[in-house]
């Protein structure tokens, strides 16, 4: 019988944790680079005091994975199309997203000190600034889609699908729940609302924005959604198991605060087992979904399978 050592174990662990998390950068890394130049370039034409433009940007352009701008350029790719128009979706929705993160750990909601291995924005910049810094990537994230793209038929059909996926129907709704609910019992339906309406509705409308950049036909952007919504819902679920059992120096954030802070996770509903076995199927799910485009999928299953493996 093979018998390892407690500190063995940990050290193969870690290797795969290492290998799981350079191979998802390698595939990303490409299209974070790309999005990264040119929040830079958006970055630059802020107006205002020098401090706001600070804070967005220490916000947006610290160490994120860039998964949602890599989604869009992905889906684009998988259906031919204007690379130039996801690429400034796709910086449009990193900049929403960062501000969601903003404001997520504020003391007044998540009250987080380290995000992205570093202090959160607030402990830099204060709260005023930091709210301040999250309502102004909010607005810029739609000011750059009208601004930057020339059809208004596209420019429409992309606020339409950022606002539904992150409004009151969408993110801040779920966000809303999440915060309801903390220390309250919940069910299996409930979690499935905050986590459906606070992660997967934007990572579904990254997919079907890039799916409207690109050249697809109607069946594609649905197919695309669905793929989006099984992997969003399957990001959520695993950043609340990496909350329960990831390296907060790997995650770049906190370990261990949903369960002191009662919030209405997988692993606190329906337990760790269930949970993994729901990112499982969630992963077939999002498989099966891209079958209308044949070999165009190939890389965007690809993401599937290393997003339900992430350790970060
Ligand atoms: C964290 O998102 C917030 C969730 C919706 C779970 P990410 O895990 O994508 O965070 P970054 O962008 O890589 O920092
Ligand atoms: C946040 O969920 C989802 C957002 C829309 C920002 P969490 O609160 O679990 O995200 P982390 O764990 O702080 O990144
Ligand atoms: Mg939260
Ligand atoms: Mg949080
Ligand atoms: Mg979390």
């Amino acid at each position: 019988m093979c018998s390892m050592s407690k500190a063995q174990q940990e050290k193969v662990l870690s290797e795969a944790d290492t290998r799981a998390k350079s191979e998802l950068a390698g595939l990303v890394g490409p299209y974070a680079e790309a999005v990264e130049a040119k929040l830079r370039e958006y970055l630059g034409k802020v107006r205002g005091p020098e401090q706001l433009a600070e804070a967005m940007g220490y916000a947006v352009l610290g160490p994120g994975k860039r998964i949602r701008p890599a989604l869009v350029l992905m889906c684009n790719e998988a259906c031919g199309g204007q690379r130039e128009a996801a690429l400034t979706a796709g910086c449009a929705v990193e900049m929403l997203h960062a501000y969601s993160l903003v404001h997520d750990d504020l003391p007044s909601m998540d009250d987080d000190d380290v995000r992205r291995g570093r202090a959160t924005c607030h402990k830099v910049y204060g709260e005023a600034v930091a709210i301040l810094a999250g309502d102004a990537l909010l607005t810029e994230a739609f000011g750059i889609i009208a601004e930057e793209i020339d059809s208004a038929e596209l420019v429409k059909n992309l606020v339409k699908e950022l606002a539904q996926a992150s409004g009151a129907g969408g993110m801040v709704a779920g966000q809303a729940a999440d915060m309801l609910t903390e220390g309250k019992k919940g069910d299996a339906r409930m979690l499935e609302y905050i986590h459906s309406n606070k992660t997967a509705k934007l990572i579904r409308a990254c997919c079907r924005m890039g799916a409207l950049t690109g050249a697809a036909s109607s069946e594609e952007l649905e197919a695309l959604g669905s793929y989006g919504e099984a992997v969003g819902m399957a990001f959520q679920v695993i950043d609340d198991l990496l909350d329960v059992g990831g390296d907060a120096q790997m995650l770049g954030k906190a370990v261990g605060k949903d369960d002191r802070t009662g919030k209405l996770t997988y692993p606190s509903i329906v337990g760790v087992k269930a949970a993994r076995e729901k990112v499982r199927s969630l992963g077939e799910t999002a498989a099966a979904a891209l079958r209308p485009l044949g070999r165009r999928g190939e890389k965007l299953t690809e993401l599937a399978e290393l997003l339900a493996r992430r350790v970060t």
